[in-house]
């Protein structure tokens, strides 16, 4: 892992290197039985160098905490490409081909049991599908590499449209209900018993 981080924060292998302050890893628990992945970093987080810190990732932390979840202990947070692209568009084609590969070996490292895509672009890009539509992949589990994976709105996304919370909200307690299965049954979440 510390191998593969030192080979993303010195990566000149696309042209979005040029333009970065920062390359992002990644962060969490290298261990962790859950493994989230965004699309790319915006400008907060290529000036922080950490995943999702800015009102998306805030929002993600509510999310997570409502869950019962914490960045440092459940979660492994990534991304598609690691480095921003200009003005947020979303990265090209070339670019996802060139950095996907670090993003399938640092899912290989961590060996989570369940995958939950943030968005259409992550959902789209991991499952290697374009015509993938995320008002009617998410919530649903699939199967990808021997793993659960599951694609969510991205949190941009309800920041836009406040009332995809709700379905939001369903999809992830269907990953408490599979964490509890999986992974811990004893695990807490004060907005969820059941
Ligand atoms: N949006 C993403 O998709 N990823 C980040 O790291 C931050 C915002
Ligand atoms: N559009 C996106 O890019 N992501 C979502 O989650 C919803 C709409």
């Amino acid at each position: 892992m510390e191998r593969l981080k030192q080979r993303i924060l010195t990566c000149t292998a696309c042209p979005l290197h040029s333009d970065r302050n920062h390359a992002i890893f990644g962060e969490g628990n290298t261990n962790a039985e859950i493994f989230l992945v965004g699309e790319a970093p915006g400008a907060d987080e290529d000036r922080v160098g950490r995943p999702f810190i800015g009102k998306s990732g805030q929002l993600l932390d509510k999310i997570l905490g409502a869950c019962g979840f914490t960045r440092q202990q459940h979660v492994f947070i990534s991304n598609i490409v690691r480095c921003r692209p200009p003005n947020n568009r979303v990265p090209t084609n070339r670019e996802v081909e060139t950095c996907i590969p670090y993003l399938h070996e640092q899912i290989d490292l961590v060996n989570p049991r369940i995958i939950i895509t943030l968005g259409s672009t992550a959902t789209r890009k991991l499952l290697n599908d374009e015509s993938c539509k995320i008002t009617a992949a998410r919530g649903h589990w699939l199967q990808w590499n021997n793993r659960l994976l599951m694609p969510v709105y991205h949190p941009a996304a309800l920041l836009r449209n406040p009332r995809l919370k709700k379905d939001t909200w369903e999809d992830f307690k269907k990953v408490i209900r599979t964490y509890r299965k999986l992974v811990d049954p004893s695990h807490c979440s004060e907005h969820f018993r059941e």
